[in-house]
């Protein structure tokens, strides 16, 4: 049923295109992966290289291995390179203009019945796909981060949608072995629009002197299971990231504890931005 995908494209290599780009190289696709200009590509190419060279130093991966995945991959800043991807998958920041400028120019690039999926987490995808002049063909596909690890993506079906696209995808994301989950196109699907209220209290009660950002993780991790704090993940998820997610998902009509907390735009604004940038609530290496 599903057709065989065997290169794809992804658009943006910030952290979840980069893990995006991982996880088609390690299952044997070809990608083409795009950034904006030349040092981005760059930062993207290090990015899969620093990745796969901890699997290698953890001995999960031989250095033939690696090298076989990273040929696989072709980087550029040419969007034309994409002209014979059968799936594009674009993961830019979460700029809704900026998504549908991207999508009208993909439109033009690629083959007719090639599908055009976006990463985002919270934009309305129906926004995005009548961005071209054929939205039946543009799903939404939401990688978790670390996307090489998490094993759950949501395949976002707009009302047109056509029903054989959502099931490629659903059936793609199968063979990258990840457990699909179809969904409609609802402010942060199913996975956000539970963590982001938890995640956005969290950091209130940090702001507000409630308790220490470690008692606060501790409570969370070692009281209730979580693999990890609510402060610890907003710095892997990148503070950058989740204040649009909380912006978009308050604009979209959600609760007041979908308000991003000031002290994140405060964050954002400094450059603390989380494990991207080496400091947001925690400092790393
Ligand atoms: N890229 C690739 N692989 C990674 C990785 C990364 N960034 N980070 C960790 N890994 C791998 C490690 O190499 C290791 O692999 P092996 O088992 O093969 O050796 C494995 O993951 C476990 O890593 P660690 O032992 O270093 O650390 P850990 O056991 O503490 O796990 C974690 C790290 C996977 C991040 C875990 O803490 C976790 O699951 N955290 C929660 C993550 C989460 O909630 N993600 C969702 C965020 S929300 C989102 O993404 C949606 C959105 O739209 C923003």
């Amino acid at each position: 049923m599903a057709r065989d995908f065997t290169k794809v494209g992804v658009i943006g290599l910030g952290t979840m295109g980069a893990g995006i780009v991982e996880v088609f190289a390690r299952n044997g696709i070809d990608v083409v992966a795009v950034e904006v200009d030349d040092d981005a590509v760059e930062r993207g190419r290090e990015h899969l290289t620093n990745s796969t060279g901890r699997a290698v130093a953890r001995g999960k991966l031989s250095e033939e291995d690696q090298a076989t995945l990273v040929s696989r991959v072709q980087f550029t800043s040419e969007m034309a390179a994409l002209k014979d991807c059968q799936l594009v998958i674009e993961a830019v920041p979460e700029k809704l203009e900026l998504k549908k400028e991207i999508f009208a120019k993909l439109d033009a690039i690629v083959a007719e019945d090639a599908i055009l999926a976006t990463n985002t987490s919270s934009l309305p995808v129906t926004e995005i796909a009548v961005a071209t002049s054929n939205p039946k063909r543009v799903v939404g596909m939401h990688f978790f981060n670390p996307a090489p690890v998490m094993q759950f993506v949501e395949v976002i079906k707009t009302v047109v949608t056509a029903d054989d696209i959502f099931e490629r995808v659903k059936g793609l994301a199968e063979r990258l072995g990840k457990r699909p989950v179809v969904v409609g196109d609802k402010a942060g699907f199913i996975a956000n629009a539970l963590l982001f209220g938890y995640l956005n209290h969290a950091v209130s009660m940090y702001e507000s002197k409630y308790a220490t950002r470690e008692d606060i993780d501790a409570a969370m991790k070692l009281g209730c299971g979580y693999p990890m704090g609510p402060l610890a993940l907003m710095d892997l998820i990148g503070l950058d990231t989740a204040y649009e997610i909380l912006d978009t998902m308050y604009k979209q009509g959600r609760d007041r504890l979908h308000a991003p907390s000031p002290i994140i735009k405060q964050m954002v604004s400094a450059g603390l931005r989380g494990r991207k940038t080496g400091r947001g609530f925690y400092t790393y290496a």
